[in-house]
């Protein structure tokens, strides 16, 4: 036998299965480009849409740099293009893979310390079965306090599944915080996020008992199922959800711009399949976003504070994100914002901007946030931007999760004391 099959031969043998399927981002290389007109950064937006491959991160308003992840044969294309228009560019990493492949050992690792399904948040990051498995554990602990919803299914037939936490004092239609995870697959730190604010009012009560006084909590912590096990299983960096479009090529739809209020506007979502803001061919067309829509109308009249966790950049974004118009009870919206903003900085220094969508981070046509203020009336609708980690933002190390989610806990516990306080049942 020859010693290349030989080798084939024992590869098959000894990795499991899934490493054929996963990619390990070898030589992919990122390169961050400074740009200084805004022709510039509308160059920069024609061949994010004529090249899908070239991966495209940020910028945020006011930045004046932008991430690009590129596989190694495309890296030419984009070096020859950026000469031609003279971009400012320097390559960054020159391969992604080995820090793909340590975070990934890193988290296999931890897990195995950890007997589910009881899960240790600041020690790993988990997948949406394991999520799943540990809420549907708490029933048993917290008879009284907790109800795990099954609203439906993901496109590949996964259980999206809903906490409802209580004080357990039986006392019904109290009005509701609803918080969403983990609507951006490769966001990792948001499921985490949402997994902590589920402990802290569960395990660690006694500090948090005023929050559930006269407001239940309603928790999501992962909409976007398959694109989510997707990062854990193959692609790591991946954004949209995993249902095929009208084109082969592309695969996935952006949940936040699949929204049905004020749907479909070009500057804000994009129309076409192969663009990591793809809107979809309709509104409510993935069955994630018809599911995330479901739980907000069940919570309907009661729906005091919406908040959907993301990542990054330390924004509070509230609507509206499609017009540069504000909503009624803009300035209510803000001082609640505010009191999250100020709680952090007094905690960590940590430094949030605030404010519409559309001004603080960019125009955004179908997110949520807007369809939660503009179709549910929701009180307070809001989008947080959790603070960057990791190398590309997306992809905190697992020693990092204690002091992302600590720090945001301390904005989220603030801005629900200002709603219950505002709003009070
Ligand atoms: C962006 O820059 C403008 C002009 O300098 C400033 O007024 C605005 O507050 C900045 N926005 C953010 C989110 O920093
Ligand atoms: C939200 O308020 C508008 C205006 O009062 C009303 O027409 C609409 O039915 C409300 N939405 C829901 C879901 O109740
Ligand atoms: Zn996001």
């Amino acid at each position: 036998m020859t010693s290349p099959l030989l080798g084939l031969l024992t590869l098959l043998l000894l990795q499991p299965l899934d490493l054929f399927a996963w990619q390990d981002y070898k030589d992919y290389k990122v390169y961050e480009l400074k740009f200084q007109r805004v022709e510039d950064l509308k160059l920069i937006r024609k061949w994010s849409k004529e090249n899908p491959l070239w991966d495209f991160i940020g910028p945020n308003r006011n930045e004046t740099t932008i991430k690009v992840m590129i596989p190694p044969e495309e890296v030419n294309g984009l070096v020859e293009t950026l000469s031609i228009y003279h971009i400012e560019h320097e390559v960054i990493t020159e391969d992604l893979s080995p820090l793909v492949h340590s975070q990934r050992a890193e988290n296999l690792k931890k897990k195995l310390l950890n007997p589910l399904p009881q899960i240790d948040v600041l020690a790993a990051f988990y997948t949406h079965s394991e999520i799943n498995d540990y809420l549907d554990s708490l029933p048993e602990r917290f008879p009284k306090r907790v109800q795990v919803k099954h609203f439906g299914w993901s496109y590949e037939r996964r259980p999206l599944k809903v906490l409802t936490i209580t004080n357990g004092d039986g006392k019904r239609n109290k009005p509701v915080i609803l918080i969403d995870g983990t609507v951006h697959a490769r966001e990792w730190i948001s499921p985490s996020m949402a997994l902590y604010i589920i402990q802290q009012l569960l395990d660690n009560y006694a500090e948090n008992q005023e929050l559930l006084e006269d407001y239940d909590w309603v928790i999501m912590p992962v909409v976007n199922a398959d694109g989510y096990e997707y990062t854990h299983t193959d692609y790591r960096y991946w954004r949209k959800t995993r249902r095929p479009t009208s084109n082969p090529e592309c695969v996935g739809t952006d949940i936040n711009r699949n929204f049905d209020y004020e749907w479909g506007h070009d500057e804000g979502s994009s129309s076409d399949p192969c663009e990591d803001n793809y809107r979809g061919e309709r509104p409510f067309d993935q069955p994630e976003s018809q599911v995330l829509r479901d739980v907000m109308l069940h919570y309907n009249g009661r729906l005091n504070f919406y908040l959907s966790l993301h990542s990054y950049g330390n924004l509070l974004l509230l609507p509206w994100g499609y017009t540069s118009d504000f909503p009624d009870h803009y300035q209510d919206m803000m001082s609640v914002a505010d009191a999250g903003a100020k709680a952090i900085v007094h905690s960590t220094n940590g430094i949030y901007s605030y404010g519409s969508t559309y001004y603080v981070l960019y125009p955004t046509s179908g997110d949520s946030a807007d369809f939660a203020l503009g179709v549910v009336n929701a009180t307070v609708a809001m989008t947080m931007e959790m603070p960057a980690a990791g190398f590309l933002g997306f992809d905190p190390w697992v020693s990092q999760i204690e002091r992302l989610v600590t720090e945001s806990w301390v904005g989220v516990r603030a801005m629900a004391a200002e709603v219950i306080r505002r709003y009070p049942a």
